[in-house]
């Protein structure tokens, strides 16, 4: 079933509103303070509004977060079920040194219709492609990137790939380099990332490499609203972890997710932007109104689109 359009325009004020709040704390140098402001104000927003909704990515989980933590109901609790994945500051260093790309952001879904996934890194891959076997997890970087070279028709020095700059992408960055391929390194803000594939006009063909898990099914599902094909697997690196995911109902610990598997039917996916980057703007606060940008998609009416606000402060 399609989610109400109706919805849109709430969920877009619950992110903007978080995006004000955190906008505050822009160069203060603190990440905590910065991430509880927007999920203090994503979570009395997401109150006001007429539905039933269950938080399935989140601030943590019970024992460790009181706010937003997955399992926790959100909304009046008149009106559908729904999946919330949240991550009310996605790039926390931005906020606290005054970097681009910060942004505030949700995904809905129905009911046991988005992934719930533990807080442990994930492999990912990501592009502009609506065919299976161009890219794949299982492939070698120089078989993804020779597929989508043939694909886009496009010789691999004309192609971009997008990674966080880790250590721990060393030997893939060693790979593109070799291949010729542009690089994008971003430092932080793996959702923004993956997203750059979603249209041409960001210059970026693949995304791919090791982030966050919940970052990950975020992203999937804005990338289901285009013509993008994504894959995730996790990485659970400790015994805790494993047994984290295993609770969560996880059993096959090494299984390639497919978009499908991560977003089931219809989503909204909204992310506000907090500092100005490569999809949005950020606040802006003018004498008693705020202004802010909003990348939304809605998979079932086909809407992909940034949007831009006025509020009263
Ligand atoms: P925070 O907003 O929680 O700081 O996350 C930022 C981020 O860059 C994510 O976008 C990414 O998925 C993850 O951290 C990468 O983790 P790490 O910094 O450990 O490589």
């Amino acid at each position: 079933m399609a989610i109400d359009k109706k919805f849109i325009n709430q969920f877009i004020n619950v992110t903007s509103k978080a995006a004000l709040a955190s906008s505050y704390l822009i160069g203060k140098k603190d990440k905590i303070a910065a991430d509880k402001a927007a999920v203090d104000s994503m979570r009395s927003e997401l109150n006001k509004i007429d539905i039933h909704g269950e938080i399935v990515i989140g601030e943590g989980e019970l024992d460790e977060a009181p706010m937003l933590y997955i399992g926790e109901t959100v909304g009046t609790k008149n009106g559908p079920i729904f999946d919330i994945a949240v991550d009310p500051l996605e790039g926390t260093n931005f906020v606290a040194n005054d970097l681009p790309g910060a942004l505030s952001v949700i995904a809905i879904a129905e009911k046991n219709s988005l992934f719930s996934a533990p807080e442990t890194y994930m492999e990912k891959i990501a592009a502009r492609v609506n065919e299976k076997n161009i890219i794949d997890l299982d492939y070698t970087v120089k078989q993804n990137i020779n597929n989508l070279s043939d694909y886009l028709n496009k010789n691999p020095e004309n192609l971009t790939a997008c990674i966080l700059d880790r250590p721990r992408h060393k030997k893939i960055i060693e790979e593109l380099k070799k291949l010729r391929v542009n690089l994008k390194l971003i430092t932080d803000g793996d959702v923004s990332g993956a997203l750059l594939v979603s249209e041409e006009k960001h210059a970026v063909d693949i995304f791919l490499g090791i982030g966050g898990g919940p970052e990950g099914v975020l992203a999937a599902a804005a990338l289901d609203a285009y013509n993008c094909n994504f894959q995730g697997r996790f990485i659970f690196k400790s015994h805790e972890e494993v047994s984290r995911a295993k609770k969560m109902g996880i059993n096959d610990l090494t299984k390639k997710y497919e978009l499908n598997e991560i977003v089931i039917g219809d989503s909204i996916f909204c992310a506000t932007g907090i500092t100005s980057g490569d999809l949005v703007e950020g606040i802006e606060i003018k004498d008693n109104e705020f202004f802010s940008e909003t990348l939304v998609t809605h998979k079932s009416s086909g809407l992909n689109k940034v949007i831009k606000l006025k509020q009263n402060l």
